[in-house]
């Protein structure tokens, strides 16, 4: 018996939420269905919301001083999920991963040094590096038309050649969804330890896991990741709470992180903020039953996905994530260049996907869809998709 709700469409609008409140910005229009930015439309688990209410009781909102009991939720919380073991010196706040990446790039490299992505990848990764003034080189990902790899021959060839400082991998791999296993992570730790290169693991797709499996941290892979990994994440995408802006770093091995933590320290730039901690510790506490339940229904809303795609909208392909609510929908079938692709999307089927060449020019003919919804707003959106993509394929046929 399922204790949360995850079926009630609830109206975001008026709670200033980027999923609404930039569709015009980004699309042009809002009157679509905003299947796009990473957060979810379920209510969080109520003991987050009673827990920072609870605290708000209280009238004087003054300096925060982190408790203990934080840090033992998030490192009892790795280790019953992920098998991990982490004392408390290894981690380090960051308020989001995307600003952790930043500092990692800020303080691990120097203007003009290249750092390595594997595109399509989660597009800040990019601007990051070529916002603090770093070249991006990349490894794209290898396609057979199915499924998605990491290309190591030439990981090690442009480590040798190209000599970037550091790596930014996505794990899981957005917008992809996909796990990389241990054997992956372990010799792209090999390659880059030999070449000198920190490797700066974004994993905050880890904790869903979807059908039970398992997520291999980086810095678990083996004793080269463990050298010369960084890990970073979040109770954001798997509690559904980004807005409280809570996230760590983990960074096993001390002498890469003693200097480095120190900086993040005096610049304050890993001083947790109250609403932060007190969320994402109710989270982490009280948090896991909504979580597998989130997770089954998911998993749920995927095959109905699946099923209603190939039964129903020829030309659409989509590709099956190991891992959290996005999914990389392939639309190259329809033979569509990007722009007409994005408007028949947009101006037709009326739903806000995010454009697959935002995540690098290997994203052509795809774009991601957000399944993180009740299941009624996606039949709609889909049996709006299946209208419009018959309709532009009559168009093609006619043509
Ligand atoms: C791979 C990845 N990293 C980071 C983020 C954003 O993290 P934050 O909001 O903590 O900066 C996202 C959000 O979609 C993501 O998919």
């Amino acid at each position: 018996m399922n204790k949360y709700d995850f079926d009630t469409v609830i109206d975001r609008r008026g709670t200033s939420a980027i999923k609404y409140e930039w569709l015009d910005g980004v699309f042009g229009r809002h009157d679509v269905s905003p299947l796009w930015i990473a957060d979810l439309d379920f209510a969080v688990c109520p003991d987050i919301v009673n827990g920072l209410r609870r605290r708000l009781d209280h009238p004087i909102l003054g300096y925060y001083a982190c408790p203990d009991s934080y840090w033992e939720a998030v490192s009892q919380w790795l280790s019953r999920r992920h098998a991990m073991s982490v004392k408390r010196e290894d981690m380090t706040f960051i308020p989001g991963v995307v600003r952790g990446i930043a500092y990692c790039v800020n303080f691990l490299t120097g203007r003009g040094d290249k750092v390595l992505i594997q595109p399509p990848v989660y597009y800040p990764f990019r601007l990051v590096i070529e916002g603090n003034g770093r070249q991006v080189v990349e490894n794209p990902l290898l396609f057979d038309g199915k499924s998605y790899t990491m290309n190591l021959e030439e990981l090690a060839r442009i480590v040798e050649t190209e000599r970037p400082k550091m790596m930014i991998l996505c794990n899981p791999h957005n917008p992809i969804g996909i796990q990389w296993d241990r054997e992956t992570l372990a010799k792209v730790a090999e390659i880059c330890r030999r070449g000198g290169v920190t490797v700066v693991s974004d994993e905050i797709h880890g904790d869903l896991m979807l059908y039970g499996r398992r997520h291999i941290p980086f810095v678990e892979a083996s004793e080269d990741a463990r050298e010369i990994g960084i890990m970073l994440g979040a109770p954001s995408k798997t509690f559904n709470i980004p807005g409280l802006v809570s996230s760590w770093m983990i960074i096993k091995n001390p002498e890469l992180r003693r200097d480095f933590y120190q900086w993040l320290e005096v610049n304050e730039f890993s001083a947790p903020m109250m609403i932060s901690v007190v969320g994402a510790e109710e989270a982490y506490r009280h948090g896991e039953r909504w979580l597998n339940e989130m997770l089954n229904y998911v998993e749920a809303n995927l095959e109905f996905v699946d099923e209603y795609v190939s039964k129903n909208i020829p030309g659409v392909r989509i590709i099956r994530p190991d891992a959290s609510f996005l999914i990389w929908v392939d639309f190259r079938g329809l033979g569509l260049c990007q722009e007409d692709l994005m408007d028949m999307l947009l101006d037709k089927a009326r739903i806000a996907l995010n454009d697959g060449t935002m995540f690098g020019a290997q994203g052509k003919g795809f774009a991601r869809l957000n399944i993180g919804c009740p299941r009624a707003v996606l039949a709609e959106a889909l049996d709006h998709l299946k209208l419009a993509v018959a309709a532009v394929c009559d168009c093609t046929a006619n043509s």
